[in-house]
């Protein structure tokens, strides 16, 4: 039996997502990652106190007032020093360079709250992402988890998972009902099967 994957979750704010890869990991859902370290690019993040919670070691690296690349030096490091493998963003807010993007290919794996291509790329992220689906008047959206490549949110498609729009929606009763029914279904069950595709390429 091979070690689990030594994997990284990159976050911002409240870290739902986290806790399902958490609660994943407990339950033996998740099984060939391990979670290993969790970065956060804000000192307040709540997925920061989720991480101590369940004994996983945490680090943060603000980004204001550095550059892209000294920002991603910074992470790259603790990537390395930790030995991990595959990077999870949940949550995670700053866009990584092609030149990070390409150090990890096929080994960066994003959750996103849409059917990509809808609502997607540059400026599409959060509750913004339920606004536009709203205004747009679709009927169905839903959650993906992809890869990560120098296109946000452009890379191969892991999986996805439609939810049903309902009358009355807000933007926050929709995310809610995004995350529920997709993102934290489609995230952990993703981990599992790029983490798992990994542990085998290396039988
Ligand atoms: C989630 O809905 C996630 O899909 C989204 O931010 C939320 C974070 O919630 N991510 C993006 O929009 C990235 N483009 P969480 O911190 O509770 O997991």
């Amino acid at each position: 039996m091979l070690s689990p994957v030594k994997t990284a979750v990159l976050v911002s704010g409240g870290g739902t997502n986290l806790q399902a890869l958490i609660d994943a990991a407990a339950a033996g859902t998740l099984k060939s990652a391990r979670l290993s370290l969790v970065i956060s690019d804000k000192e307040s993040a709540f997925a920061l106190e989720r991480a101590k919670k369940a004994g996983i070691s945490t680090e943060v690296v603000v980004k204001k007032g550095k550059t892209q690349e000294r920002f991603e030096e910074e992470v790259g490091a603790l990537l390395e020093k930790n030995g991990i493998e595959l990077i999870v963003l949940a949550g995670f807010m700053c866009i990584l360079s092609g030149a990070f993007t390409k150090k990890y290919e096929n080994r960066i794996i994003n959750v996103h709250p849409s059917l990509i291509p809808s609502f997607c790329g540059k400026g599409f992220y959060g509750l913004k992402v339920h606004e536009a689906a709203l205004a747009y008047g679709v009927k169905v959206t839903g959650a993906t988890v992809h890869f990560v490549n120098e296109i946000p949110d452009g890379g191969k498609i892991i999986m996805q998972k439609a939810v049903e729009i309902e009358e009355g929606d807000t933007p926050e009763t929709l995310q809610r009902r995004v995350m529920e029914q997709a993102e934290w279904k489609i995230l952990p069950a993703s981990l599992e099967k790029v983490a798992a595709e990994l542990l085998r390429s290396r039988e």
